[in-house]
């Protein structure tokens, strides 16, 4: 252990203090700090400072409204203004996936802190009736998709899921696959990579220590994604099984649709190196990144980073000009990621994320203030857009794709455990009305369709109320689930609901159709 060596490089890098409890550790604690320490490269972190800094303190003056401009129509492709166009796409998507061209990218290298929970996001069951996680509903939607593209071009096919976990989130990611057998999937298509991790600083650049021996460390955000694929392997791997076109998601998402076929045929269809998809944003204020352009390149842009009038302009339909609401999910070609980690990657700069940061005190005790005391320095998935030769965006229902779980749940709240499983229940439910099905209660009357935008519209005082209690974090009148082994995206229903009526619970799986109630299950 060539401590000399190591405090110079501190000295050098003007870190000196993260030694400063060296004397009162353990040889054991001392020789796992010092593998630590060997591992970073304290110059480059502190060259990430200085340009993330300086970055930070230009956006936060400048607002780039003048130099906005929306997506155009021609780059454009919806899944409510180009109806016409979906089977075509999904039918090119399916092609691809069944030529074994398609792989998936999961971001699950995540804290997770909102949620509050010690195991990896993907492991949270948000109480379906089949208790199924994250993971394993991302697993069977893999699944269900081979079968489908398997069956359209009678070819045996794959669809490779890389897996990116953080120094955090690694072990009980791998651990928790090998105990649920791959959730079904093949052993061998199924990689995990990690993430960079790095030191949380202060203010002033200078590193937080979380314990006397140990660096207050963070993943450095999913666009830490870029420099894994280059130090991991990744890309090379990819090449090697003929990869062309990666579909990178969120763990968070349980409406995601992985590998979607009408994104990837649409995104190839227009010869597109790098596609965005989308939800509609509809409420000025809501605080959502926006795809836009600016000074002609792609980019999103923070709703913190344009002045409210920009955010309240109107296109000549109506909608919201700056409407494009960025869900972190995204097609690129293989070439393009290529030339990202061989070329851009290093010029990508990291955000600043002002943060609560616990450090240890002189008398070694762990504080944990109650404002921010320093920063995590992160890169995001969406900073490469602007390197794209032809881009594309993709906007789909929100209420169909998108349900992101990121706090625990609470009175009112948002984006929790509860609004995650009614999300995907009311798709279901939507799912089995369009099959031809439908729901009766106990007396067998039948129970009047939820609306597909929420509470307004709806003309019984009990059927309002039991609506507007959904803002209560009760659950949804209608429960309801479909195992994505029996349907991806609704299809091949009509033969087990059309004509039938059915009390929830209702849950459709390889079982088959059941009525949980009814059973007294
Ligand atoms: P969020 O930014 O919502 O972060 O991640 P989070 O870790 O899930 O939750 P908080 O902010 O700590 O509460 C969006 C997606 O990006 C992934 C997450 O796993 C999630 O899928 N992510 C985030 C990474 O893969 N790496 C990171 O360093 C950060």
């Amino acid at each position: 252990m060539d401590t000399r060596k190591l405090s110079e490089r501190l000295a050098e890098a003007r870190q000196p203090h993260v030694l400063q409890y060296w004397d009162q550790l353990s040889p054991e604690e001392q020789a796992e700090m010092f593998e630590d320490l060997e591992s970073l490269n304290f110059m480059e972190i502190n060259k990430f400072f200085e340009t993330a800094m300086k970055a930070s303190g230009q956006n936060s003056q400048e607002k780039v409204d003048t130099r906005m401009e929306p997506v155009p129509r021609e780059v454009l492709g919806s899944v409510t203004r180009d109806r016409e166009c979906l089977k075509e796409w999904e039918e090119e998507g399916l092609r691809c996936i069944s030529e074994n061209k398609v792989a998936v990218l999961l971001l699950a290298g995540g804290q997770g802190t909102r949620l509050g929970v010690s195991y990896p996001k993907g492991m949270y069951d948000v109480r379906l009736p089949s208790h199924k996680t994250l993971f394993q509903i991302q697993a069977e939607r893999i699944r269900r998709l081979e079968q489908l593209a398997e069956k359209q071009h009678s070819r045996k096919c794959c669809i490779p899921w890389y897996i990116m976990t953080s120094g955090r989130t690694m072990d009980m990611t791998k651990t928790f696959f090998i105990q649920q057998k791959y959730f079904g999937l093949k052993e061998e298509n199924v990689f995990f990579f990690q993430q960079g991790m790095l030191p949380a600083v202060d203010f002033n650049g200078k590193i937080i220590l979380e314990g006397k021996g140990k660096l207050s460390m963070a993943p450095d955000g999913n666009g830490g994604l870029y420099r894994a694929l280059g130090t991991q392997n990744i890309v090379k791997d990819m090449e090697m099984r003929g990869i062309s076109y990666i579909h990178v998601y969120c763990v968070d998402n349980i409406l995601v649709k992985v590998a979607d076929p009408a994104f990837i045929g649409f995104c190839t269809l227009k010869g597109a190196d790098c596609g965005a998809k989308v939800v509609e944003k509809t409420n000025p204020t809501e605080a959502v990144g926006v795809v836009c352009k600016v000074d002609g390149r792609y980019q999103v842009v923070e709703y913190s980073e344009i002045t409210l009038a920009t955010a309240e302009k109107r296109s000549a339909d109506g909608r919201l000009m700056f409407n494009a609401g960025n869900i972190a999910n995204h097609f690129f070609t293989l070439t393009f990621l290529k030339e990202i980690v061989r070329t851009h990657e290093p010029q990508l700069q990291h955000h600043v994320a002002q943060k609560k940061i616990p450090y240890v005190n002189t008398q070694g005790q762990l504080i944990k203030p109650d404002k921010p005391n320093g920063i995590k320095m992160e890169k995001f998935v969406f900073d490469i857009f602007q390197f794209a030769k032809t881009f594309v965006v993709y906007e789909v229902l929100r209420e169909d794709e998108f349900s992101p779980l990121k706090n625990a749940d609470s009175q009112d709240g948002k984006d929790n455990p509860t609004t995650a499983r009614q999300a995907l229940m009311s798709l279901h439910h939507r799912w089995i009305l369009n099959a031809g099905g439908h729901f009766v209660d106990e007396n067998g009357t039948p129970i009047p369709a939820i609306p597909r935008h929420g509470p307004a519209g709806t003309v019984t005082p009990e059927v309002s109320q039991k609506c507007l209690s959904l803002k209560d974090g009760t659950d949804l009148p209608i429960k309801c689930e479909i195992s994505p082994l029996v349907s991806y995206g609704g299809e091949g229903l009509e033969h087990l609901v059309n004509g039938k009526a059915f009390q929830p619970t209702l849950v459709i799986d390889e079982n088959g159709v059941r009525e949980l109630v009814k059973n007294g299950l």
